[in-house]
């Protein structure tokens, strides 16, 4: 792409300076000298320039819609240093046509990381294809309560899994040379108080439970970090010293640049600068002239800035002058390798909550007339349309995905439940029935002000009132019935529950989600997914959430390790999910060294068909002599197996991952006590095979 030599005079005296030679394929020593020598020839009006997105404006005219195209900012002109190009995610590269993956909520549900470094390697191909060289789309916010409206967007609720995928996220996206965006840093879990709600925090809950998910992907060298639009005691993180200086460019080491959440992201020009912020996002407001003022006045140093700009140039030219291991032509975008892989990912994300007396599969064969209801059943649902919304038209619905599988094996009959009565009618008249149920962006998503009609958080944690209403009304004529859920969190379900005999969560599953939907209702997939969170009775058992509190706390204790804690029974535990077939685990053996723990154990598929296990280890300190939580995952792996196969897998545990963080001696320590060691299907104990290890 690049292979420029620039012989370079300063504009202002006319005299010869230095040839800068930016070529493909250099080493970091070589892009580090041009960068210093840049950083000596710049004038302070290039640097500033450098510093913030350039252009949005005028580029939104032109297309009067947001999304359509990569964000240009950075870049020297004068020196040929190139500008980055971002554009969003997560559910894929936003730019019309690009393939539509399920949501990340669904991804981390599938807990299948190699899937979501491909899902990865896609986005970064598309990306390049669309000429973007940033991606700003791996949304790493701890799912802290369910109503969050931009749940979806993330993995899960429990940080460890959360760092492995957004690891993952940022390893394949980079492998194509696009710079990868991690967000929102940091405490960023409440849609409509966003831009304003202060976030306190202790220090061991920051630093275990909020944090070290963005740690893994800084070592996983994410190229840049997106600040959030939040306060963390009481400083807006796009100028929080602590978060950004003191923990991300200090402690961890970040390499590369920090920019601003959008709009509102930065709010003063000398915090921002002085708090660590890198890049004003999508255009210079508090930077640009203002920062070459507060430069001048000596209000900020010169070496703040060249801080900033030598981050910038270095991780662009990084990522722009690597060798690319493929071209990028834009027939990739959308193309038919690509849709396979996001059905792929749809099958291995729904989750079969509920299945009693192997309900499901229906066959073709036992079914001649098959009702398919519900408004969502025939709607192009794949999740919010904020930032996130990847503009694809060609979406499997669930209704066009049974009839592709049934084809003329089934008669299908479908109602969109506007009128109960005719909707039991229907369902009464039929062998079996598929109820599609949930939300829509307009229930849940991100709040954009002005644009977004409801409040971005959701309100209500059920099904609406109608929906309860249909499935009460259809499942009492027809026992032989699925409820399939789509959403982004938890949805709660104890007052019709029990009425059904199938649940199945399908999530925003993605442009094939239909079909993958379909394969699962009729067995041609064997569901594999698991909760990558807690779906609790009532939500009374919830931590506090309120969108229109000013100032919130963050505790230690959310989702499984609360519920533990408090020793109250969810609805469903973290990390559940049933297949059509059984699995068996045995024979456990944990073995340590130095450095890590291993942990074995036997996995038997004792049912009659193929099926794929998420296996998971948990790490429980019930002898610690400070307040720890029962147990916290730190490893699982996804297994195939079929019927009568033993296999046995080995899961590495780091003894680091043991440890707590002791604020007054600001450290990570560990414990020299006995921990339980817990391997098996699901977050709940009775699910988990236990052995006791001594540190
Ligand atoms: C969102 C970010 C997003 C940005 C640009 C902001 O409102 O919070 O997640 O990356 O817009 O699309």
């Amino acid at each position: 792409m690049i292979n420029i030599k620039a012989i370079i005079t300063n504009d202002f005296k006319g005299e010869f300076l230095e040839v800068l030679e930016i070529k493909k394929g250099m080493t970091e020593e070589e892009i580090n000298s041009i960068v210093n020598k840049a950083l000596r020839m710049m004038t302070l009006k290039e640097k500033v320039a450098a510093m913030s997105g350039n252009n949005f404006y005028l580029l939104m005219l032109k297309d009067l819609k947001f999304g359509v195209r990569a964000y240009p900012g950075g870049g020297v002109p004068r020196l040929n240093f190139p500008p980055f190009y971002f554009t969003d995610g997560p559910r894929g590269v936003i730019i019309p046509g690009s393939t539509c993956f399920p949501v990340s909520m669904a991804r981390g549900a599938s807990w299948d990381v190699l899937l979501e470094e491909k899902v990865g390697e896609i986005i970064g191909k598309e990306a390049r294809a669309h000429g973007a060289n940033l991606f700003g789309g791996v949304c790493i916010n701890l799912l802290r309560h369910p109503a969050w409206g931009r749940a979806q967007e993330t993995y899960g609720e429990d940080s460890f899994h959360i760092g492995e995928f957004g690891a993952a996220l940022v390893r394949g996206v980079q492998k194509h040379n696009v710079m990868a965006t991690v967000k929102h840093f940091a405490l960023n879990s409440i849609e409509f108080s966003r831009f304003k709600v202060n976030i306190q925090v202790n220090e061991r809950t920051l630093r275990e439970v909020y944090l070290p998910h963005f740690r893994k992907c800084v070592e996983e060298e994410c190229a840049t970090v997106m600040s959030a639009y939040n306060k963390v005691r009481g400083e807006y993180c796009g100028h929080n010293s602590y978060l950004l200086r003191d923990i991300l460019k200090g402690e961890w080491n970040f390499k590369g640049f920090i920019h601003s959440d959008w709009m509102y992201g930065l709010k003063d020009t000398i915090k921002g600068i002085r708090g660590g912020l890198d890049v004003e996002m999508p255009r210079a407001k508090y930077y640009g002239r203002k920062l070459r003022r507060a430069v001048k006045k000596g209000k900020v140093p010169q070496d703040l800035l060249d801080d900033a700009v030598g981050r910038i140039l270095r991780t662009v030219l990084k990522f722009t002058t690597k060798e690319d291991p493929q071209t990028y032509s834009p027939d990739l975008i959308g193309c038919s390798d690509h849709i396979l892989l996001a059905r792929e990912v749809a099958e291995k994300s729904m989750v079969l909550l509920k299945n009693q007396d192997d309900n499901l599969p229906f066959s073709t064969e036992e079914i001649n007339t098959l009702a398919v209801i519900g408004a969502l059943a025939n709607m192009k649902n794949t999740g919010d349309h904020g930032s996130s919304h990847v503009r694809q038209r060609n979406i499997a619905t669930p209704l066009e995905g049974i009839k592709d599988h049934v084809k003329n094996k089934v008669k299908v009959i479908y109602n969109n439940a506007i009128d109960i009565d005719v909707a039991q009618q229907i369902a009464q008249s039929v062998d079996a029935v598929v109820i599609v149920v949930g939300y829509t962006y307009k229930d849940e998503g991100e709040y954009i002000p002005r644009m977004s009609r409801g409040y971005g958080d959701r309100i209500n944690l059920g099904l609406k009132e109608r929906d309860g209403i249909l499935i009460d009304a259809v499942s009492k004529v027809n026992k032989k019935c699925v409820v399939v859920l789509v959403g982004g969190s938890a949805i709660l379900m104890e007052k019709w529950k029990e009425n059904v005999p199938s649940i199945i969560m399908a999530w925003y599953s993605g442009m094939e989600g239909g079909h993958a939907l379909a394969d699962i209702i009729f067995g041609k997939v064997n569901p594999s997914g698991k909760l990558p969170f807690t779906i609790p009775e009532d939500p009374a058992h919830l931590p506090y959430f309120n969108i229109k509190d000013d100032e919130i706390e963050y505790d230690y204790y959310h989702g499984y390790t609360l519920f533990e804690k408090k020793n109250v029974e969810p609805e469903f535990p973290f990390g559940f999910g049933l297949s059509y077939t059984k699995f068996s685990y045995k024979n456990m053996e944990v073995e340590s060294n130095k450095e890590k723990i291993t942990v074995k154990v036997e996995i038997s598929n004792v049912g009659p068909i193929a099926g794929e296990e998420i296996a998971q280890l948990y790490v429980g300190f019930e002898n610690s002599a400070i307040d720890r939580p029962l147990k916290l995952l730190r490893g699982f792996k996804r297994i195939a197996l079929n019927p009568n196969e033993t296999k046995t897998i080995s899961l590495d545990l780091a003894k680091k991952d043991l440890a707590w963080y002791n604020p007054n001696n600001k450290a990570w320590e560990l414990e020299s006590i006995e921990y339980t060691i817990y391997i098996g299907s699901s977050s709940k104990n009775e699910d988990l095979l236990t052995k006791k290890i001594n540190i």
